[in-house]
């Protein structure tokens, strides 16, 4: 195991939480880091506002994994402002923090959930916060690094919605 993750990592990662596809979602975040390729897609369900079931599929690395893992844990059950108001400095705090190289990671799993609550909030025909095409902070990252040598760097192989 490399050092440099935490333990909460490594526990998010090895036996991730809410993994899967929720096939009558209300709304779905689809974010993509176009330097490493990796992509991540939030399912979300919501009632009364409520985010009462959160799930994500992810062709990532090992961070991708624990970071989504990690991001559904903290909006299940919260309002959808409390959802849009989860950071990646959250999702990197909560589990212990991440390698700098690495917060990208934790800008896809905050982000595709901010995406999934936009899609839902357009469905509703209600004006999400950010306009479309916003951008969004992974985008701003061109430093993505892909530790292909790293153990826990493995690609999902679930398909694509
Ligand atoms: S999301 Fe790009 S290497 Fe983790």
């Amino acid at each position: 195991m490399s050092p440099q993750y935490t333990k909460t990592v490594m526990e998010h990662f090895t036996n991730p939480h809410n993994v899967g596809e929720i096939p009558d979602a209300d709304g779905i975040g689809e974010v993509g880091n176009p330097v490493c390729g990796d992509l991540m897609y939030i399912y979300i369900k919501v009632k009364d506002d409520i985010l009462t079931d959160v799930k994500f599929k992810t062709f990532g690395c090992g961070a991708a994994i624990a970071t989504s893992s990690m991001v559904t844990d903290l909006a299940r059950g919260k309002t959808l402002d409390e959802g849009l108001k989860i950071t990646r400095k959250d999702v990197a705090d909560n589990l212990g923090g991440l390698p700098p190289q690495k917060m990208h990671c934790s800008n896809l799993a905050a982000d595709g959930l901010h995406e999934a609550i936009h899609d839902y909030l357009r469905k509703q025909g209600r004006e999400p916060p950010l306009p479309p095409g916003a951008k969004k902070e992974h985008e701003e990252d061109d430093h993505c690094v892909v530790d292909v040598d790293s153990p826990i760097h493995i690609e999902d192989t679930v398909p694509k919605p």
